[in-house]
């Protein structure tokens, strides 16, 4: 079947069923996508499909055939910039397993609201888990990539 990822097309030999997750890892190549709790319930798997965050997890890779699919390697644009420059910035990452997924929730929070408050904030991205706990800095780097974007 075929996959278009980060605007470009690939031929995929994938059991309809197989999650999003794998054939992204596995057949594609692109490994910045992480596996964490394989159930919707930690978001370290995040990706974009036609600009929303969905679960690759689980997310049957036949669901998204011919649809537009965005991961962390493939993310541009200024809210990513401005995102990537606020998580070096403040050193949001810990170990980091956690932050393709972070980063992917947070680009699509500011690309559909600018300026979040830390109420929208915390329901945006309450769906991905940091074991490391970062997340006192995850919102600071939010916020500063929101006023990066606003200036
Ligand atoms: S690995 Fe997909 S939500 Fe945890
Ligand atoms: S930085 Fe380690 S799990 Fe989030």
């Amino acid at each position: 079947m075929k996959l278009i990822v980060n605007d470009r097309e690939y031929e995929v030999d994938a059991d309809p069923e197989m999650p999003l997750v794998w054939a992204l890892r596995d057949l594609v190549g692109l490994t910045g996508t992480k596996f964490g709790c394989g159930a919707a319930q930690c978001g370290a798997c995040t990706v974009h499909v036609d600009g929303q965050p969905i679960r690759s997890c689980v997310t049957p890779v036949s669901a998204v055939a011919g649809q537009k699919v965005v991961t962390i390697e493939g993310l541009t644009g200024k809210v990513a910039e401005a995102v990537t420059k606020a998580w070096t910035a403040l050193d949001v990452p810990q170990c980091g397993y956690c932050q393709s997924g972070q980063v992917m929730a947070a680009v699509a929070l500011l690309t559909a609201t600018p300026k979040p408050s830390d109420a929208d904030i915390d329901a945006a991205m309450d769906g991905n888990l940091c074991r490391c706990a970062t997340y006192q800095r995850i919102r600071a780097g939010i916020h500063q990539a929101s006023q990066t974007l606003e200036g």
